[in-house]
């Protein structure tokens, strides 16, 4: 099928409140000879993409300046060097930038078969979330079956990856989230307990619910004003893993001591400025550990909406409210085409 010659993607008129985006047409990428092209179908609305349209999360050397970290679709062309995917072949795709678009390139080591069962809105709930969880929380934090972990942003895209994985993998899971609701949703997604970190002190309470030992793996988006009731709710040999800093970077009179006396690893990273290589290597873990979970129906994406490309600013809008649970996506082509 000849590819058109341009697209309909989502232009930026500088950075600022949502009503920036707008829908535009661009030429289609070229894809370099590691990438495959991608007709979208689907693509995922994440907090980093807020971040990047505000102005404060620029993209990297080299990246599409187009929102967009993850879609699926169909592969619908292929670099010199591509051999593990071909024309046809149903991916989703941790992009490097470019997904609010009807074609998207991505370096193939990036690119996942979608599930079993899955469609394309499924599919492109995947990636971002999944890698990042994978990274963190398991390699990073290196959460081990028997362990207990705690998962701040409960309901967040990434929070209810976090929760699957780690119950699925054998730890004990605590969240902390917003409100009862929120709350409600994190033991539905298979959490032990859930925190109201509005209504009581999580560090009290994860403390009551070790026993006074503390967990052993922290994932956390919220950063400084959480530091000290974190380093406190760490067990020995306790991992805290930084993801983001939703409450801020920095922390008054922060004492060591006790990072010291528990022999604790304070860690983090971010996913996008890393190589091919690195997040090749992630997602041929996730091919071999998760996506055998996924196919299982053991973890599945939450999906609290999906909206039409056009209508992106309402999406947007709808993740700075802060009342979705679980994942916000985009249809951008055909996207109920089910896998087999
Ligand atoms: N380092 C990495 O590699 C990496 C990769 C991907 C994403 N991230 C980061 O991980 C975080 C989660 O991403 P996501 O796409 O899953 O986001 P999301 O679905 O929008 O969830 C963010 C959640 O954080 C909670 N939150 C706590 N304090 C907040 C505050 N001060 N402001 C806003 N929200 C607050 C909110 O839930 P409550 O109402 O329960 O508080 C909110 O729903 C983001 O900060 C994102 O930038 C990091």
């Amino acid at each position: 099928m000849a590819l058109p010659v341009r697209m309909r993607q989502i232009a930026m008129d500088g950075a600022g409140a949502p009503e920036v985006m707008k829908i535009g047409t661009g030429e289609l990428p070229e894809p370099k000879p590691d990438e495959v092209l991608i007709r979208v179908l689907a693509a995922g609305v994440n907090r980093p993409d807020i971040a990047q349209r505000l102005g404060s999360y620029p993209p990297p050397p080299g990246a599409s300046p187009i929102l967009g970290l993850e879609v699926a679709g169909e592969v619908v062309a292929a670099g010199d060097a591509v051999t593990d995917w071909k024309i046809g072949d149903r991916v989703c795709a941790l992009t490097n930038g470019g997904g609010y678009a009807e074609y998207c390139t991505a370096p193939a080591p990036q690119c996942l078969p979608w599930p079993k069962g899955y469609d394309a809105v499924r599919a492109a709930a995947l990636p971002e979330t999944f890698f990042t969880v994978w990274a963190n929380l398991f390699q990073a934090g290196r959460l081990r079956g028997g362990e207990k972990t705690l998962i701040h942003g409960g309901t967040s895209g990434i929070g209810v990856t976090a929760i699957q994985l780690a119950r699925e993998f054998g730890a004990t899971v605590y969240a902390t989230a917003g409100t009862d609701e929120k709350c409600a949703a994190c033991v539905r997604f298979g959490c032990d307990a859930a925190i109201n970190y509005n209504a009581e002190d999580f560090a009290a309470r994860i403390k009551e619910l070790t026993g006074g030992r503390g967990v052993d793996v922290i994932l956390d988006m919220v950063g400084g004003s959480y530091a000290t009731r974190n380093i406190r709710s760490l067990a020995m040999d306790g991992r805290l893993v930084l993801i983001a800093f939703l409450g801020g970077s920095k922390v008054a009179d922060f004492d060591f001591t006790q990072v010291m006396v528990r022999r604790l690893t304070i860690t983090g990273s971010t996913m996008r400025p890393r190589t091919t290589a690195q997040k090749g290597q992630i997602a041929a873990e996730l091919r071999e550990k998760v996506w055998p979970v996924l196919d299982a129906g053991r973890c599945a994406p939450v999906i609290d909406a999906t909206y039409p490309l056009d209508q992106v600013v309402e999406a947007h809008k709808l993740m700075e409210s802060s009342q979705h649970i679980g994942k916000i996506m985009l249809t951008v082509g055909q996207s109920m085409i089910a896998s087999g």
